[in-house]
């Protein structure tokens, strides 16, 4: 049966990130407030940042220009939008009290605005140790009313489960989990999955890199160049074995008179997952609005899922997510 459709929110890795996205402050940087003026417009609410996003000196860049980009709306426009970050639990921050700081420094990079804190990643893996006393403290301060809202992230169905009983049991709630979901990550979907848990607990799921990075906008292929990096070794990996996937998606998106790349976000609200896509240009907002325009039925849905499910290969797993 086909959810409700949830929103499509906007993501920031790319700003100040030079290795994996190529970022040049020069041209990237003037065409950023203009960006979240004309997604806002288009009915984006949900913005997210981290304070681990920037590489070598733009460290922080993110949450840098997020924050002037959404201090620069009109006061109306500001109202009514979720301006989120993530927390790295890097190994320096344990202890109940030790996203403090960092909390503090995000929220003076944002210029003050901060609706709501994400735990970037569990630790489980590696520091099993660390998470229960770091996701308290970010309790403690959602209870000091320091932060409105929580939420985490990279996280499995059966830890999400214990984290949602352990905060009930203080009176608070997680508000969101985000989890890399798109057509070449259907982990999500398993039985038990997070979408089953997340709409069982009333807990709002983000998809991550709902394009794939970008491979799901249907513009990469073998014959023209692709983006230069780890990007396009991957792009290069993943390209051969996508036809069927491609052919369907053309096919659905020339329905719909939508692009592609509103198709890959129309897919995970049609799961009932909020897409935050990577957006840094206006023209790319475009997709936003066509998707928030697009309803897929439950037929074509369940076309996608099959030929997502029988491709080959599908995008790397986060290594920081737990179980
Ligand atoms: N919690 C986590 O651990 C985690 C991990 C990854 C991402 N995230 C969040 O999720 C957000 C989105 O994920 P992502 O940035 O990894 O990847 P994504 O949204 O799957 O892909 C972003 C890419 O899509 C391209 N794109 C965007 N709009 C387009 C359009 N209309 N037409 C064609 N191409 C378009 C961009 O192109 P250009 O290259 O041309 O700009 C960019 O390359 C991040 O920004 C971040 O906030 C969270």
């Amino acid at each position: 049966m086909a959810v409700e459709a949830p929103g499509v929110g906007a993501g920031t890795w790319a700003w100040g990130n030079r290795f994996l996205w190529g970022y040049e402050p020069q041209r990237d940087d003037p065409v950023i407030e203009a960006t979240v003026a004309a997604a806002v417009a288009a009915g984006v609410r949900f913005f997210d940042s981290a304070d681990s996003y920037g590489t070598g000196a733009y460290a922080g860049r993110s949450e840098r220009l997020l924050g002037q980009a959404i201090a620069a709306l009109p006061p109306d426009q500001r109202q009514g939008l979720t301006v989120a970050t993530k927390l790295a639990p890097f190994p320096w921050r344990w202890g109940r009290r030790g996203f403090d700081r960092g909390l503090a420094a995000s929220r003076a990079r944002l210029k003050g605005r901060l609706d709501r804190v994400q735990l970037h990643w569990s630790t489980a893996r590696y520091a099993p140790w660390q998470e229960g006393p770091l996701l308290q403290g970010l309790g403690d301060l959602v209870e000091a009313g320091v932060v409105p809202e929580l939420g985490i992230s990279n996280m499995g169905p059966r830890r999400l489960r214990r984290w949602h009983g352990l905060l009930q049991q203080r009176g608070l709630r997680i508000s969101s989990l985000q989890v890399q979901f798109s057509l070449l990550a259907t982990e999500p979907l398993a039985p038990g999955g997070v979408l089953e848990v997340c709409r069982e607990l009333g807990i709002e799921l983000i998809a991550y890199s709902p394009l794939a990075l970008g491979l799901l906008s249907g513009r990469w292929s073998l014959d023209g160049p692709l983006p230069s990096g780890p990007r396009g070794t991957l792009f290069r990996r993943l390209l051969p074995a996508l036809k069927p996937l491609q052919t369907l998606m053309a096919e659905l998106a020339a329905r719909h008179q939508i692009s592609q790349t509103a198709l890959a976000l129309s897919w995970c609200r049609s799961h009932g997952a909020m897409p935050i896509p990577g957006l840094r240009r206006v023209e790319q907002v475009d997709a936003v609005r066509e998707a928030l325009g697009c309803s897929l039925r439950d037929d074509e849905r369940r076309r996608l899922d099959e030929v997502a499910a029988m491709l080959k290969v599908s995008m790397p797993a986060n290594p920081f997510s737990s179980s």
